[in-house]
């Protein structure tokens, strides 16, 4: 496995594999799981060659936010990103990413204004721009993304084909913990008080398909009953809990096609986010 740490050596490596075939690109900020593993195998399946960047990348945290703290761990993930069989880690310095001077963003309008992009502005703007480079710099065919980051893989998709980028996205079901919570990097920061109390997002997420199994199509009764399952756990602070239509993340009045139910909470230093995506027509509607 290559490990590249400049933008000039992630060029060469991909320019001299170009030719085999198809090239992946698993964008990630480190500190591995197994949903970044997920999309790595996926990536591996698919491509004739995968790349992995690691890149814990400044411009997508608030100034109150982890940037610091971050949890990193580059031998581990050099380590688990061998077994998984990845070509090439892309390790960039912030220095060069962003150079004295940096200027130049780009910002998804519209789409980033609800859910997490009211609670961190700047955040997909950030994302959008790293994600941007990535591909310049990589040039990938096709490049991962999970679904647990919903409004993240919608804001890509988007970019991708408002500046038609020559990528495929994929996006890949999100990975849990065997009691349901979403895997993360940041469930790190959790106490073991509040791991057991974080659980609750799924949950409420799980009642909500069974309020819809059964019938239920208010988006505003259904949003009502997160809120008030998660506000049981004194340990979670609720951030938001919605249901949008996908892929645009409009508001809707009755729930029909596809549908994002999203939430988000504070659990200790921790912010928690987790989604179920919801096809109504398999569910037998018009
Ligand atoms: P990071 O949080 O490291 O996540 C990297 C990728 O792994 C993202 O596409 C994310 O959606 C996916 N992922 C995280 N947890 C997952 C889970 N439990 N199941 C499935 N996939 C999961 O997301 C970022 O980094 C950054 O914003 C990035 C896109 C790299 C831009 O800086």
């Amino acid at each position: 496995m290559k490990i590249c740490q400049t933008i000039a050596s992630i060029r060469d490596f991909v320019r001299s594999v170009r030719n085999k075939g198809p090239v992946g690109l698993v964008p990630t900020m480190g500190y591995f799981h197994e949903g970044h593993l997920a999309l790595m195998r996926r990536a591996r399946q698919e491509c004739t060659t995968v790349v992995v960047s690691i890149f814990v990348n400044p411009i997508q945290f608030g100034p109150s936010e982890d940037y610091e703290t971050y949890p990193r761990n580059t031998e581990r993930d050099l380590h688990l990103a061998r077994e998984a069989g990845v070509d090439a880690v892309f390790i960039p310095g912030a220095a060069e990413m962003y150079p004295e001077g940096y200027a130049t963003y780009v910002d998804v309008e519209r789409l980033t204004d609800k859910l997490c992009g009211r609670s961190r502005p700047g955040h997909f703007r950030g994302v959008a721009t790293v994600v941007t480079k990535l591909f310049n710099i990589v040039n990938p065919d096709i490049a991962y993304f999970g679904e647990k980051d919903a409004q993240q893989l919608q804001v890509i998709r988007k970019m991708v084909r408002d500046l038609n980028m020559p990528v495929k996205v994929v996006g890949i079901p999100t990975v849990r913990e065997p009691d349901g919570l979403a895997m993360s990097s940041r469930n790190t920061y959790l106490s073991p008080g509040e791991r057991r109390a974080a659980t609750v997002l799924y949950r409420a997420l799980q009642q909500v398909c069974r309020a819809v199994a059964k019938g239920e199509r208010d988006p505003v009764y259904l949003q009502q009953m997160m809120k008030e399952i998660i506000n049981q756990e004194p340990l979670v602070q609720l951030e938001y809990a919605e249901i949008y239509q996908l892929p645009d993340l409009e508001p809707l009045s009755v729930l029909k096609g596809d549908v994002l139910v999203a939430v988000a909470a504070r659990c200790g230093r921790a912010r928690l986010i987790d989604n179920v995506r919801l096809n109504m027509e398999s569910l037998g509607e018009k």
